[in-house]
């Protein structure tokens, strides 16, 4: 069945590692407006950098690029958040969503567990990428105080 969307935002910022806290700070405001707890918004909040580091260091690596990230808000109080790159690309994303799997260089010292905090955060975390082309990872949550968020619309 096909969601009722009530608010969308879009926003997009090059691939610049300052523009991370940017990202997890115009996602926690656009949650706001379903009067969310603290635990709810640490969640996104979380996911949402995850994300977005992953296309900028990732995705990007040493290049220029933009990162896109889609928010919307469904009549039914869940919260979607597409984090979009045109970069690198995943090759195997089964084993990149794996507890521990990085190809970061070892001095990054990077743990491979985004995706785990991404899927612990959120309801479902799906990604889609083509090598060369770029990855896209949506996300999606439930938040609670729904039936406020409702108010208004
Ligand atoms: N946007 C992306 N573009 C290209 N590769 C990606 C992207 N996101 C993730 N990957 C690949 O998936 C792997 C796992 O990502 P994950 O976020 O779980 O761990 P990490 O980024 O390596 O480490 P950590 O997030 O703990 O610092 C990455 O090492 C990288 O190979
Ligand atoms: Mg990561």
């Amino acid at each position: 069945m096909k969601k009722n969307i009530i608010n969308e935002s879009v926003i997009s910022f090059p691939a610049l590692s300052r523009n991370e806290s940017f990202a997890r700070s115009a996602a926690a405001a656009f949650a706001s407006q379903t009067d969310p707890t603290v635990a709810e918004i640490a969640a996104v909040k979380t996911a949402v950098s995850e994300a977005v580091t992953n296309s900028i260091v990732h995705g990007y690596r040493d290049a220029a690029g933009t990162v896109t990230l889609v928010l919307r808000l469904y009549a039914d109080g869940t919260l979607y958040i597409a984090v979009k790159d045109r970069g690198r690309g995943i090759a195997d994303i089964t084993q990149a969503m794996q507890p521990m799997f990085s190809t970061a260089p070892a001095e990054e010292e990077r743990s491979g567990l985004g995706f785990t905090v991404m899927e612990s955060f959120m309801d479902s975390v799906r990604v889609r990428s083509a090598v060369g082309k770029g990855t896209t990872v949506v996300m999606e949550k439930r938040m609670k105080s729904r039936e406020r968020c409702l108010v208004g619309r």
